[in-house]
């Protein structure tokens, strides 16, 4: 089994990557961090602490993160997840309580006890990350093996004309993590995009009959509503942060290519864009793979058996 620690800021894709992860006999969920992002730092971390309760993982460690990014303003995404920012099912309040120590102290303390390597999942801004890194360095270089991240894009956004969320969030935390030197693996709305859940597959998702089937259809609908805007062109709703944990469980969904890829942090238009050297114009190392495409059914059909592998 792959070891992992899961940053995120739970978020409708977050909670389906979380879940996924969980019901993955492949994948072992050492910890769970949040970030703030999709919603407030409370928000975020409540979130997780509700999809551990609904998932009757309370035995995860849950930490919470930075309160804000490192450098701007938070700004966060209702119009995407809601005000709770995980509007549209009934979560269970949380019977467990948070670790009493920072994200980036969970983290450390994780790899420590860990006799294998880890891998980190970043699903939401890289603040923690960044700041793990930059107090961790020898920790984080002879414990994590890579650093699987959904955020950025090779040419378009979602946020700004060419700028993701994730990254316009902590543009200065995301320029530390792709520089570290750790290989990193990345999930661009380049394939995000077409890890689109339709209405039907939603529907089916209702007929699954346990609690965390009926939290998704409730989530997945909400989430769906916000992508019916014809701006997208989209058939359904771009499941972007699943597509780090279906790379975990089965890495030959995907097709990927190696490339240099940076942050530009500075740019007026650009500020927070992923700028990926596919042509490789410079001699920069060739730091991420970077996911292009996926198998469509292969991920919709893993979706559903890991929804359907909890019980009633
Ligand atoms: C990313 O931003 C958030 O809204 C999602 O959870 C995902 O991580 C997509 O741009
Ligand atoms: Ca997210």
């Amino acid at each position: 089994t792959k070891k992992i620690i899961l940053d995120c800021d739970p978020g409708h894709d977050d909670a389906l990557a979380l879940t996924m992860a969980v019901a993955s006999p492949k994948i072992d969920v050492l910890a769970v961090t949040t970030s703030a992002g999709n919603q407030t730092p409370d928000k975020t971390l409540n979130n997780a602490m509700r999809m551990l309760t609904l998932l009757h993982r309370e035995d995860i460690p849950v930490a919470q993160g930075n309160q804000t990014p490192l450098v701007k303003p938070l700004e966060t995404a209702p119009e995407v997840h809601g005000e709770t920012g995980l509007d549209g099912a009934d979560l269970p309040d949380p019977d467990f309580k948070v670790q009493p120590i920072p994200a980036i102290e969970l983290i450390a303390k994780t790899l420590q006890e860990s006799d294998e390597k880890v891998t980190l999942v970043v699903t939401g801004p890289m603040t923690n990350a960044a700041l793990f890194l930059r107090v961790y360095p020898d920790l984080a270089k002879e414990k994590i093996d890579q650093i699987v991240f959904m955020g950025g894009a090779m040419g378009l956004g979602n946020w700004r004309p060419s700028v993701e969320f994730n990254i316009f969030v902590d543009p200065e935390a995301a320029k530390i993590v792709m520089n570290f030197g750790l290989p990193l693996v990345m999930a661009p709305l380049n394939v995000t995009h077409k890890a689109q859940i339709m209405k039907d597959e939603i529907q089916a998702i209702k007929q699954i009959d346990n609690p965390v089937g009926q939290a998704f259809y409730g989530l997945l609908n909400f989430f769906e509503q916000y992508h019916e805007n014809p701006k997208w062109g989209f058939k359904g709703a771009p499941l972007h942060d699943p597509c780090t944990i279906a790379w975990l469980i089965d890495p030959a969904m995907f097709e990927t290519d190696k490339m240099n890829v940076d942050v530009e942090t500075q740019g007026d238009l650009t500020r927070g864009e992923t700028v990926c050297d596919y042509y490789q114009l410079t001699d920069k190392p060739q730091n991420t793979e970077v996911l292009l495409d996926i198998d469509r059914d292969k991920f919709i059909n893993l979706i559903m058996e890991s929804i359907k592998s909890f019980s009633n």
